[in-house]
């Protein structure tokens, strides 16, 4: 075991029925980092968090959480995990500091007043305290849930798509507790479907039918995918993203404002075929760097159709 490793496990394994919904996951989390858990609806990734914090048993695997064997050491890690699942619920009708109170009676905290005192300060909650659950704005009501999960001072953070139907402001503010939460050594595992989240973490991992497609930092999930990329303008473009993937060499075509992103695994071919599209089509044609987005899409498609990318 390594003692920098927040989560160390390999080869976990789950069914439910005949579906094999984890296949063999590895996974390696770094002390103090926040880990991206990327994938598509149904891949995987709520089953592979509630099996790091031990509340589903894997049919196969090993590993630690924390230092503690996921296997036969789950009660110890669930009163080190702070787990935000993907529904979090509330109680409408207590204020956020019956909550928050609340909360730390269940865990059956010595200090809890002053646990809930020091929470409503640190999550800048405290000038809130009185307004009631129910009433709260959904990014306040995010904020909340949060706070229950960082009671009982947590030294690792299960944020299941914490910031889904949350607004642009809010998830900002979110993200900005997570980085300062980070910088006080908590480490922070968080599902997202976003793709700016993505980029705001240390390192990710994405995930697709139960698979663990890439895993690195941004930069090198990138890379991993040996992709060259162009990005197309012009007139009319968004009209010709079906002839674009057409084109010899092309495995990918992405929407990205008012240009399109062609990408393909040869890129001497798909250069060679894009110089003569552009020029019978008065486009503009310019190499760029593929974006963990065109990444994401390539990794997608590989999971969906092994005839493309
Ligand atoms: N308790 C369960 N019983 C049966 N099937 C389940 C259960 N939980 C999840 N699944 C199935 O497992 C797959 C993965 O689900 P999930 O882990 O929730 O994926 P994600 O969080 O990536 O959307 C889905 O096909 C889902 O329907
Ligand atoms: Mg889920």
């Amino acid at each position: 075991m390594n003692a920098l490793l927040a989560i160390d496990v390999a080869g976990i394994n789950k069914h439910f029925g005949d579906k094999h919904v984890v296949k063999d996951l590895s996974l390696r989390v770094r002390e103090g980092e926040i880990f991206g858990f990327l994938g598509p609806n149904g891949s995987g990734k709520t089953t592979s968090i509630r099996i790091l914090c031990g509340l589903l048993t894997p049919d196969s695997g090993r590993g630690t959480c924390l230092g503690l064997d996921v296997l036969t050491e789950s009660a110890a890690i669930k009163r080190q995990v702070g787990y935000m699942t993907q529904r979090f619920s509330l109680w409408d009708d207590l204020t956020i500091a019956e909550n928050l109170d609340f909360v730390a009676r269940m865990f059956g905290m010595a200090d809890r007043r002053t646990a809930v005192e020091e929470t409503l300060e640190t999550l800048g909650l405290a000038g809130r305290r009185d307004q009631l659950a129910g009433a709260l704005s959904g990014g306040w009501k995010q904020r909340l849930a949060l706070a229950s999960c960082l009671l009982h001072r947590p030294r690792l953070l299960l944020l299941d798509e914490p910031t889904a139907g949350v607004d642009p402001k809010a998830r900002r503010d979110f993200w900005e507790e997570i980085h300062r939460l980070s910088a006080d050594g908590i480490t922070v595992l968080v599902s997202t479907h976003y793709m700016d989240e993505a980029e705001r973490c240390h390192r990710l991992a994405y995930i697709s039918y139960g698979q663990l497609l890439a895993s690195g930092t941004a930069e090198e999930v990138v890379a991993g995918q040996g992709l060259h990329t162009w990005e197309i303008s012009g007139e009319g473009i968004q009209g010709l993203a079906g002839r674009l993937r057409q084109l010899p060499g092309a495995s990918l075509v992405a929407s990205f404002g008012s240009t399109l992103h062609i990408s393909g695994l040869d890129g001497a071919e798909l250069q060679a075929s894009l110089e003569g599209f552009v020029r019978e089509s008065g486009l503009r044609m310019t190499a760029v760097s593929p974006s963990l987005e065109d990444a994401f899409i390539h990794l997608m498609r590989g999971g969906l159709d092994p005839y493309q990318g």
